[in-house]
């Protein structure tokens, strides 16, 4: 009894999607130095570690096909509470994910693991910022848990009668 009363409250739990794009199933064999060495099964066990203690359930995707995670953010829109985003390179390329971003009526915090700021010039500018309600970039794999601690304070002013 006990634990199907906890399947159901956890199932009442609000819903993210946490999208990552190119590359970023090589988390740990791509440039260690810059990206951590930790992989992204390990990102994703994270990820839903750093939620429950939130009291947020996760969906966490990777794609390298621009296409797919438009889809993906479109789903978001009936599906989740909120969204965590790294589109990694199509961050500095993608208007496509701009406008899927853009069709969003929910927090939504871009991510990166490196500081793109301290790189090259061309991964100084985002088209996601201008759409996202919060940056965070150059806390490593740490950045996601901080993401989601702060998706889920945004959630929770939102639902306070004066959020
Ligand atoms: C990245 C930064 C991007 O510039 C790069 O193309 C990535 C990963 C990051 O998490 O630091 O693939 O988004």
């Amino acid at each position: 009894m006990i634990n199907s009363a906890n399947a159901a409250d956890v199932a009442e739990q609000p819903l993210i999607f946490i999208l990552n794009g190119p590359n970023l199933n090589m988390l740990g064999k791509r440039e260690p130095g810059i990206y951590g060495s930790g992989s992204l099964a390990e990102l994703e066990a994270a990820c839903s570690k750093a939620a429950q203690a939130v009291g947020l359930r996760t969906d966490f995707r990777q794609s390298n096909h621009e296409g797919t995670l438009v889809d993906w953010i479109q789903e978001a829109r009936d599906a989740a509470a909120g969204l965590v985003i790294n589109a990694a390179a199509l961050t500095h390329t993608s208007v496509a994910l701009h406008d899927a971003v853009r069709l969003l009526d929910m927090p939504v915090i871009e991510v990166h693991l490196s500081n793109i700021y301290r790189r090259e010039a061309f991964r100084h500018h985002s088209h996601i910022s201008a759409v996202a309600s919060a940056v965070i970039c150059g806390f490593g794999a740490q950045g996601y848990n901080m993401a989601i601690g702060g998706l889920a304070q945004m959630l929770a002013q939102a639902g306070q009668p004066n959020g």
